[in-house]
C-alpha cells in the first residue's frame, strides 16, 4: 500500500494509466484525471468525470468510454468501480482498505499527511496593526487566519517566516508625540500601554478639531521626527517598545507567535532609494509633483490594477509613492518591504493576510513588481467584515471599535461559565486552563470555520455552543473520546491490523483517512474552513460511531477496531485542531 499517497491521487494515477492505454496519443500528456469525493454516499466514495471529458474528444460516447475503462481497470485493491449517469466513473473504496489505511496512520506521526516534495519559504504577513491606532476587528480575523496558514504550511514542510508589519510610522505620530509631552498619564501608560497610548491620540484628535492652532503644533513634531530630532526619536522608539509589550501580553494568551516584527519604520532609509530606481527604471513618473505609477498597458482593461471604469471609459488610477511634499506612502513602504522578503528571506510565496478593502493596493503593489521583474507567489489573502448582530460592523455598545483584548476577557469569562456549568467539581485550576482552552478556541473555531470572504456575525451564545460547529462541541467530543480509555485497564496498545466492517465504523473510517486529503487543501486558496468543516464531520461521524457500536462492551478484533477508531478520532481531532492553535483539553 502507498500510504504515502491519497486515495484520490492513486485513483487519479491509475485511472489515468488506464486511460493512457485505451486512447493512447489522443490522450495529452499532461493529463490528469481526476478524482474527487464524491458528494452522495450513494454514488461511491471518489467519483471521476475523465471519461465524459475526454470522450468528446475522442469521438467517443462517453459511458462506451467508461465502461472500457471500467473493463482495463483491473482488480484494485483499492476499490470497485461503477458507471453512473452519462459516464462519471464511481469508486467505492473497499473496506478492507479503509482498514489497511487506518491501521497505518495508528503508527504515523503525521496522521497520513505527506510531507511536500517541492518545499517553499512562505513570508506570512498579519496581524499588523497601527501603533496608538485603534485596532480595528479585522484585525483579529487578520491574526487568526495568518496564525493558522503559518501553522499549516509548516505542518506541510515548507519554511515558514511569520512578520509582524505593524504600522509604526505613520502620521499618528504627530499627535502622540504632541499628547505624550502635554497629556500624557505616565501611570496609565504603565498599567495599559496600548489603551494608554490609543487614549492620547483619540484625545488629541477630539482637541485638533475644537482648537485649529494644535495641529500645526502636531505636524511639526511630526516633522521633528522624520527629520531625527533627539528627543522626539526617544519617545517614538518608547511608544514601540511599551506598544510591543501590551501586543506580546495579547499575542501570548493566544498563542502566537511571530519570528520578526519588522515594520513600516524599518524600511525607512530603502524608500527614497526605491523611488529613484522606480524613475530611473521608467516605471514610476511625475504627474503634479507627484511620483507615480501608471499603467503598462500589460494587462486586459478589465484586468488592470491601474485602471478603473467610469461613464463607460478606462482611465488611470495611479499608485502614488511619493507626494508633491515628498512625503513616502503606504504602497512606498510594501514594495520596500516586498523587495526585503524576496532578497533577504529568499521568499517564494509571500502571503498577505489583510481585509477586502485593500485588494486594489495589493494589486498594484504585485502588478508594480511585475513590471521589475520581482516574481513569486505573491497572495492577498483577503477576507471580510465582522459584524454584529445588527448585521452592521462589529462595535462595542458605546460604538467604538472592538479590541482584541475585550474580546479574549469576554470569552475566558463566558467560557468559564460553560465550564462551571458542566463540571462544577472541576479543580480551580483545571477549571481556569479549560475555560482559556475553551473561550480562546470559541473565538479562533468562529473565525476559521467561515469562509474568509464572508462577512459574519460575531455571537456569543452560538461560538459557545455546545452543539454545532463549534470549538466548544469539537473539544467536548475529544473529551468523550479520550474518557473511553480511561475506562480500560492498562495502557491501550493499538493492534497492527483492524477488521471494519459496519457502516458506522466504514464511515468514520473514511473521514480519519481523508485527513491527508483536506490537510493540503486548505493551502491551494488559503481556506482553513475546509479544515474546520471536516473535523466537524469527523466529530459528528464519531458520534454516530459510537451510538451504533459499543466499544467497551464488544470483544476480542472488534473490540480492539473499535479501540483503534477511537484512538485515531482523538489523535486526528487533536492534531487538526491543533493547526488551528486551539487546545483540546482532557476533560470539561
Ligand atoms: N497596518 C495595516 C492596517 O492596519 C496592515 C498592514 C498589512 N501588511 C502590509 N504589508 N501592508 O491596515
Amino acid at each position: 500500500m502507498r500510504a504515502d499517497m491519497t486515495i484520490p491521487t492513486l485513483l487519479s494515477e491509475q485511472l489515468t494509466a488506464v486511460l493512457r492505454s485505451i486512447l493512447g496519443e489522443a490522450l495529452p500528456t499532461e493529463f490528469k484525471a481526476s478524482v474527487t469525493p464524491s458528494q452522495d454516499l450513494r454514488f461511491g466514495d471518489y467519483q471521476s468525470n475523465a471519461a465524459m471529458m475526454l470522450a468528446k474528444q475522442a469521438k467517443m460516447n462517453p459511458r462506451a468510454l467508461a465502461t472500457q475503462v471500467i473493463e482495463n481497470f483491473g482488480d484494485s485493491e483499492i476499490a470497485t468501480l461503477e458507471i453512473a449517469g452519462p459516464g462519471f466513473i464511481n469508486f467505492r473504496v473497499k473496506s478492507e482498505y479503509f482498514a489497511a489505511r487506518t491501521a497505518a496512520m495508528l503508527t504515523d506521526e503525521r496522521l497520513g499527511v505527506a510531507l511536500v516534495s517541492q518545499p517553499k519559504t512562505i513570508v506570512i504577513d498579519f496581524s499588523a496593526p497601527n501603533v496608538a491606532k485603534p485596532m480595528h476587528v479585522g484585525h483579529i480575523r487578520s491574526t487568526i487566519i495568518g496564525d493558522t496558514l503559518g501553522r499549516l504550511a509548516r505542518f506541510m514542510g515548507h519554511k515558514v517566516i511569520t512578520d509582524n508589519h505593524i504600522g509604526d510610522w505613520g502620521t499618528q505620530f504627530g499627535m502622540i508625540l504632541w499628547g505624550w509631552k502635554n497629556i500624557l498619564d505616565q501611570n496609565e501608560l504603565e498599567k495599559d500601554p496600548i489603551e494608554a497610548l490609543l487614549n492620547v491620540y483619540k484625545e488629541v484628535n477630539s482637541r485638533c478639531k475644537e482648537d485649529e492652532t494644535l495641529l500645526p503644533l502636531c505636524k511639526e513634531e511630526l516633522v521633528k521626527l522624520q527629520s531625527g530630532d533627539a528627543e522626539n526619536l526617544e519617545i517614538w522608539q518608547k511608544c514601540i517598545a511599551v506598544t510591543k509589550i501590551g501586543l506580546e501580553k495579547i499575542y501570548s494568551q493566544l498563542d502566537i507567535t511571530f519570528d520578526y516584527w519588522l515594520g513600516e519604520s524599518a524600511y525607512n532609509d530603502a524608500l527614497a532609494p526605491l523611488v529613484e530606481d522606480l524613475i530611473g527604471k521608467g516605471i514610476a513618473r511625475e504627474s503634479d509633483g507627484a511620483i507615480c505609477v501608471f499603467s503598462d498597458g500589460f494587462h486586459k482593461p478589465q484586468n488592470d490594477p491601474f485602471l478603473v471604469q467610469k461613464d463607460g471609459e478606462w482611465c488611470p488610477v495611479p499608485a502614488i509613492i511619493r507626494k508633491a511634499d515628498g512625503g513616502f506612502l503606504y504602497a512606498t513602504t510594501d514594495l520596500a518591504t516586498l523587495d526585503y522578503r524576496s532578497e533577504n528571506f529568499k521568499a517564494d510565496a509571500i502571503w498577505y493576510v489583510v481585509g477586502a478593502p485593500q485588494e486594489k493596493h495589493f494589486k498594484q503593489i504585485f502588478d508594480i513588481e511585475r513590471m521589475r521583474g520581482i516574481t513569486g507567489d505573491f497572495r492577498h489573502v483577503a477576507f471580510g467584515s465582522i459584524l454584529g448582530k445588527d448585521r452592521r460592523p462589529f462595535k462595542t455598545r458605546s460604538g467604538d471599535t472592538v479590541s482584541l483584548q475585550d474580546v479574549i476577557d469576554e470569552a475566558v469569562t463566558r467560557a468559564t461559565a460553560v465550564v462551571e456549568a458542566k463540571s462544577p467539581d472541576m479543580p480551580a485550576e483545571e477549571k481556569t486552563a479549560v475555560a482559556q482552552a475553551v473561550g480562546i478556541g470559541a473565538i479562533k473555531f468562529a473565525e476559521l470555520s467561515q469562509n474568509r470572504m464572508s462577512d459574519y456575525i460575531f455571537d456569543w451564545e452560538k461560538m459557545l455552543a455546545l452543539t454545532g460547529d463549534t470549538a466548544p462541541y469539537l473539544q467536548n467530543s475529544y473529551v468523550r473520546v479520550r474518557s473511553i480509555f480511561r475506562k480500560i485497564d492498562g495502557e491501550f496498545v493499538a493492534p497492527k491490523s483492524l477488521t471494519i466492517s459496519e457502516n458506522a465504523e466504514i464511515n468514520l473510517a473514511r473521514l480519519l483517512v481523508r485527513f491527508g486529503e483536506v490537510v493540503p487543501s486548505t493551502l491551494d486558496d488559503c481556506r482553513p474552513n475546509l479544515l474546520a468543516a471536516y473535523l466537524y464531520e469527523l466529530a459528528k461521524a464519531f458520534h454516530s460511531f459510537y451510538e451504533a457500536c459499543p466499544v467497551l462492551k464488544s470483544e476480542g478484533e472488534v473490540r480492539e477496531t473499535r479501540l483503534a477508531l477511537c484512538d485515531l478520532t482523538a489523535k486526528v481531532l487533536k492534531k487538526g485542531m491543533g493547526l488551528f492553535g486551539i487546545n483540546m483539553p482532557e476533560r470539561m
